[in-house]
């Protein structure tokens, strides 16, 4: 099945399907009119500004912009391609798949593209592994023999290795009928003055796996000292490092450990997993996102941070925390001794000896970290460790581990828990508590005309003006051209709205539905209208004028004589 369905299908699919319902099962909503209001699942709020529209049967978040169907709403909550999302909900509505039906325009052509991405991905995995079981591969196979690794461990991740020539995969993949501008795309291969070569060559390849199975894309270390260590796909229209993990191929069948186990490399999920952990997932050459720490609240209820032992891990864990509690996520936070990272340690210890490992809890952690660059045997070290904890004591919520906390404070420091108290209360007094961070983009503020667009579109696809009122080149802004073009023809905003990928410009066109307050009633809404065109109008007018003025100063004396003349001329032809 590759992404072909009628523009009739899927509206019939979205009828079936109750938006709201779908929407409930991961935001709590209320009803008020013909809106369901609740917190916006795609950033921080505390006061709902997401919202159902129950009779365009599509969701709009007025903080972030984020909205569209309730296709492009289970592509974003369950990170799925659309053809999954469709079948996810084809099977809920109890609809068959329709065997093969026309193409729908752009946005169709666009999916076949990315089907035919992750088609070429799955190959170049193929084609790596194949290799490594040849004469080409033997390098890589021995690096991955010496790093511990058994052809079990080596298949169960689907490892593989990139050729040492220069388009190996290439004329592989192109004699498979795939062509070489796609496979560029996808992030396969490079293209230099006009002629494309293999993206890795001579590494060993860590294939990207989804959740849903597809490959997303390749890690790529190198063997010897070559640079970079590891080689990362670009992000392609397939691939989004700061919203995937690798890993969670594995991690969506393992919901009942109840955690995820967050690490910084891909040998480390290897090599955990091959010694039994389970929930290994790791990020993907950068630091943790908001966007991955929301993946992960979504495949279990808590997150043990389990980055290198080394300075540089530790700093980047107490980042980490800092993301997850933002997101409300439980934490804890495994410290490796002695500066190792969790490939090396699991395979010094063991499974057991990962087990008996301490998990601190976030704020004890925070704690352990004070200590760094300080020396407590000083009075001034102390001093300032007091001091660094007594800012993190102020975070604390829960008077039980707020007391767990102090008692040890005050035995490590040996203050009074009174002085204790009264500090953590200056800190708090001095620095409130930090809001989470909100996602929300700063945006520009909208002008006139951008605001008179929107409102027109929004009153035209809410039925309240009639289409023979404006034409799409009322519009100045190409996109809201394009969208009342679309609305004008009779066809459904949903339509459109979904097949849209690019979440900027989603939420530009959701914002333009979405204008409020809108009018009441059909009079006030006409009245309206024209109000909005004025401006429009009056925008235009006032740059014409600008666009005159501006080509009379820069005209010479001989010009401004032949506009001269030219504006008498049709002035006297007025008057005859
Ligand atoms: P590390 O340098 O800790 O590597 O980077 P590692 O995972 O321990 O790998 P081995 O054991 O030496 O093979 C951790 C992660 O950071 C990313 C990779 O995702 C890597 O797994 N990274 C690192 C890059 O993307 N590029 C680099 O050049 C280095
Ligand atoms: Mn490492």
């Amino acid at each position: 099945m590759n992404g072909r369905l009628s523009d009739a299908w899927l509206e019939e699919l979205r009828s079936r399907v109750s938006l709201e319902e779908v929407v409930s099962e991961y935001v709590p909503l209320k009803q008020k009119g013909r809106r369901f209001w609740g917190c916006c699942p795609f950033h921080n709020e505390k006061t709902p500004s997401f919202s159902v529209d129950s009779e365009a049967q599509m969701y709009y978040c007025f903080g972030c912009h984020k909205g569209g169907t309730v296709i492009n709403f289970v592509m974003d909550m369950e990170r799925m391609e659309f053809m999954d999302a469709v079948r996810l909900l084809a099977d809920r509505a109890h609809m068959a798949l329709p065997e093969r039906s026309a193409p729908s325009g752009q946005a169709a052509v666009n999916r076949d593209e990315r089907e035919r991405m992750y088609e070429a991905n799955r190959a170049a995995a193929r084609y790596y592994h194949d290799l490594l079981w040849t004469q080409e591969g033997a390098e890589a196979l021995n690096y991955l023999y010496g790093r511990g690794l058994n052809d079990s461990d080596i298949r169960r991740f689907g490892l593989g290795a990139s050729p040492k020539g220069w388009d190996g995969l290439l004329s592989h993949l192109e004699a498979m009928g795939f062509e070489a501008a796609l496979l560029e795309k996808a992030g396969l291969v490079v293209r230099r003055d006009d002629r494309y070569f293999d993206m890795f060559r001579g590494r060993v390849m860590f294939p990207i796996i989804n959740a849903q199975g597809r490959v997303l894309g390749f890690g790529g270390r190198a063997m010897g000292d070559a640079q970079p260590k590891y080689l990362n796909t670009a992000e392609t229209p397939v691939f989004n490092k700061r919203q995937n993990l690798y890993g969670l191929n594995f991690a969506r069948k393992e919901r009942s450990v109840g955690h995820l186990v967050l690490v910084e490399g891909y040998m480390d999920t290897v090599s955990l997993r091959k010694y039994g952990v389970q929930g290994v997932v790791a990020t993907l050459g950068t630091a943790l996102t908001e966007e991955q720490a929301r993946l992960m609240k979504r495949y279990a209820p808590e997150v043990w941070i389990s980055y290198d032992g080394d300075a540089a891990g530790q700093k980047a864990a107490l980042r980490a925390l800092d993301i997850l509690d933002g997101q409300n996520i439980p934490t804890r936070v495994i410290d490796y001794p002695g500066g190792m990272d969790p490939d090396d340690y699991i395979k010094a210890n063991g499974l057991s000896g990962f087990e008996a490992l301490p998990r601190h809890d976030s704020t004890s952690y925070r704690m352990i970290r004070a200590k760094d660059g300080l020396n407590l045997s000083e009075q001034e070290g102390m001093t300032q460790y007091a001091l660094r904890c007594c800012g993190i004591l102020k975070n604390v919520n829960s008077p039980i581990e707020m007391e767990n906390h102090l008692r040890r404070l005050v035995n490590e420091t040996g203050y009074d828990r009174e002085i204790l108290l009264r500090q953590i209360g200056a800190t708090s007094q001095a620095t409130p508590r930090q809001a989470p961070r909100q996602r929300v983009a700063v945006e520009k503020a909208a002008t006139g005309v951008e605001k008179a667009e929107r409102e027109l579109i929004s009153m035209l696809a809410a039925g309240l003006i009639p289409g023979d009122l404006l034409k799409p080149g009322d519009f100045t802004d190409a996109d809201h051209c394009a969208l009342a073009q679309w609305l004008l023809s009779g066809k459904p905003a949903s339509a459109y709205v979904e097949g849209v990928d690019d979440d900027a410009a989603r939420q530009k066109i959701m914002q333009a539905l979405n204008y409020a307050p809108l009018p009441t009633d059909r009079e006030k809404a006409l009245e309206e209208a024209e109000e909005c065109l004025r401006t429009i109008q009056q925008d235009r007018d006032s740059q014409r004028s600008e666009q005159i003025r501006q080509q009379i100063n820069s005209a010479t004396a001989e010009q401004k004589a032949e506009m001269y003349r030219r504006i008498m001329a049709s002035m006297k032809d007025n008057e005859d």
